[in-house]
């Protein structure tokens, strides 16, 4: 069995010996939990990728403890990463940029670029000063599933597969970092997030790409991701309640994610009522849907809220999750 440690000075210390030895180790950053190992061994990272169970061709992103080691790691840094990295980092983005050789193709899935970032969480960095290297960490969940929020959350997603779990408590953000490609000629968002477009926009002053955020290489922009094993149904505002009294007329088990406010009825649904204000949706969004698993439910009937903000990252992680599965 996993340990889990609350992360104090001692434990983050037990954790950077399991890092340099090559284990695994799960740590708190303010978007989600990471699932860390050494960046630079090619051994932790074959094991990270079959603890995750991920595909071996797509990338994690490497975590550092400071902005000023990206130059060891990433080579002809745009203006717009740097004035991107004054701006945001330590925080809730992550900068793709051409890699140095030192970073190996499992890191990158093959790819000549690298996705770097620099926590703000207190935890995370005092762990990446204390191990003194590259952590390459995707989120602490399975494949394809929702990222973990809580410790607990990692305990029930990997259990034996890591070796320790620090736990630091709830991560504020609650949604992953926005990612940022900065290595193709125009600056373009991959995957929104905390960092908001509009906040990206106003540092680089209109020299973001317009439009898609999709990106094969990106797993976090295949259709079906982010998805916990109850079927998710996005539907307008006005159309939830009477959705989910139809689904649970066919029988189905049926949680609804909404506001406080809605006048729900029926007996038969489980009612998730989410906080007001879409910072506070996103913090508690995986652990809702983390919920109805829990609950046994076949079904989450829910609305997207309006995008802009960190309700682009909410709107794109539910999109995702109500996804056709394979
Ligand atoms: O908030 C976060 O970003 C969390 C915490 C732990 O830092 N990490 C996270 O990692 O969400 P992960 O592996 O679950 O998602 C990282 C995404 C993947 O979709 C991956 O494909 C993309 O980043 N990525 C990494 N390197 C890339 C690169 N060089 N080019 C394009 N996409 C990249
Ligand atoms: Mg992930």
């Amino acid at each position: 069995m996993s340990r889990v440690l609350k992360a104090d000075a001692t434990a983050i210390r037990k954790a950077a010996a399991i890092l340099r030895r090559g284990g695994l180790v799960a740590f708190p950053t303010e978007t989600v939990y990471g699932l860390g190992a050494d960046a630079e061994n090619e051994t932790a990272m074959r094991a990270l990728f079959a603890a995750k169970g991920r595909p071996a061709d797509h990338p994690v992103i490497v975590h550092l403890a400071d902005a000023s080691l990206v130059d060891q790691f990433a080579i002809e840094v745009p203006d717009a990463a740097r004035k991107l990295a004054a701006a945001f980092w330590p925080g809730p983005m992550t900068l793709v940029l051409r890699r140095r050789a030192r970073i190996g193709d499992l890191v990158t899935g093959g790819l000549e670029t690298v996705g770097l970032r620099v926590p703000g969480h207190p935890v995370a960095h005092a762990l990446l000063t204390e191990f003194g290297g590259p952590i390459a960490a995707p989120s602490a969940n399975r494949f394809g599933r929702v990222s973990c929020t809580r410790a607990e959350h990692v305990v029930a997603e990997l259990g034996d597969r890591v070796e320790l779990i620090l736990d630091g408590g709830e991560c504020k953000v609650g949604v992953e970092s926005t990612i940022i490609d900065v290595s193709g000629k125009q600056p373009a968002i991959l995957r929104p997030g905390a960092v908001t477009a509009e906040q990206v926009a106003a540092v680089l002053k209109g020299s973001l790409a317009a439009g898609s955020t999709f990106s094969p290489r990106v797993s976090g922009s295949l259709p079906s991701h982010y998805a916990p094993q109850a079927r998710v149904e996005l539907v307008e505002a006005d159309e939830v309640v009477s959705r989910a009294s139809e689904l649970v007329s066919q029988g189905q088990k049926v949680a609804v994610i909404g506001p406080a406010s809605l006048q729900l009825t029926d007996r038969g649904i489980e009612f998730l009522p989410s906080p007001r204000g879409d910072e506070a949706l996103a913090h508690s969004l995986y652990a809702l849907l983390r919920r109805a698993d829990e609950l046994g439910c076949d079904v989450v009937v829910t609305s997207a809220p309006a995008e802009h903000g960190i309700g682009t990252a909410i709107a794109d992680r539910l999109r995702r999750a109500a996804g056709p599965r394979y």
